[in-house]
């Protein structure tokens, strides 16, 4: 774990100006692993040491990861003049600066897609995951407006296995898409997918509004990237939530638009990923 200046941390963790920290460091309130702490420039190992203030226990945090299932409606930007912002669906106590830098969203998701977001201080992993280069596995729940025939399917399937040219929208540039695994819901309306847990795709079993829904994964994320391939297809998305990103599964506990800290073992699976 990192060792960082005391003074450093208790200003992120709003105790005022370095200044302000010598002074408490001088009256003798400020306590590490125990013994007081005078020398306002001493390194605290985050990982390892206690830090009591003015008899406060401080918890010591680097980074902070967070899963949310985000709901319709709300936005992923930090502010925004009509809608809520995921960050508004988050309780105060987490909204003080910590060490990694700010908490930010790690990728985005539409205002009318659902699901699995994580919003991180650690930019260095959001920069490595969201890299082009990376090519995270990104799976959403989708429903289309469309019902389809079992040939129609397999002519999706197929030519998403193999990629295709999507075109322009608005703004965006066409692109060609990389080759995405597309999975149709089989006719008893469950989703067979071997070594998950089933209980991660009843959300979009009982909630799709579509007459055809598939689970689709993709390895890139460009913009409104799954709606655009359905659209090139001569479709249109009326559901959409993200499922799993890289070996992340979104947690079937949460309801929408709650959240919790990710534990140690998921970060180590995104970590998994980080490539740099
Ligand atoms: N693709 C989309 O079209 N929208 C999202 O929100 C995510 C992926």
């Amino acid at each position: 774990m990192p060792a960082e200046r005391l003074d450093k941390i208790l200003a992120h963790h709003g105790f005022g100006t370095r200044k302000d920290v010598k002074r408490l460091c001088h009256k003798g309130l400020v306590f590490l692993n125990g013994k007081i702490a005078t020398d306002p420039a001493v390194k605290v190992d985050i990982g390892s040491d206690t830090l009591v203030i003015d008899g406060k226990k401080i918890t010591l945090q680097h980074d902070l990861y967070i899963m949310l299932n985000k709901c319709r409606d709300v936005v992923c930007a930090n502010r925004d003049g009509e809608h809520q912002t995921v960050f508004d669906l988050l309780d105060e106590s987490l909204k003080h600066k910590f060490l990694g830098g700010d908490l930010h969203c790690m990728g985005r998701l539409d205002i009318d897609t659902e699901g699995l977001l994580i919003l991180t201080t650690d930019g260095k992993l959001t920069h490595s995951l969201l890299s082009p280069k990376t090519h995270v596995p990104k799976t959403y729940g989708v429903g289309l407006r469309d019902a389809l025939s079992e040939e129609e399917k397999l002519r999706y399937a197929e030519t998403f296995s193999k990629g295709f040219w999507i075109d322009r929208e608005q703004n965006e540039d066409g692109f060609n898409c990389a080759p995405a695994v597309l999975k149709w819901r089989e006719k008893d309306g469950k989703f067979t997918l071997e070594g998950e847990n089933p209980a991660l795709y009843e959300a979009v079993e009982k909630n799709s509004s579509g007459k055809s829904d598939c689970l689709l994964t993709i390895f890139e994320g460009k913009f409104h990237q799954v709606k655009r391939m359905f659209a090139q297809m001569g479709n249109q998305v009326v559901y959409l939530k993200r499922v799993k990103m890289g070996e992340l599964s979104l947690d079937p506990q949460l309801e929408p638009g709650s959240y919790r800290e990710l534990s140690e073992a998921e970060i180590a699976l995104l970590k998994q990923r980080q490539t740099d």
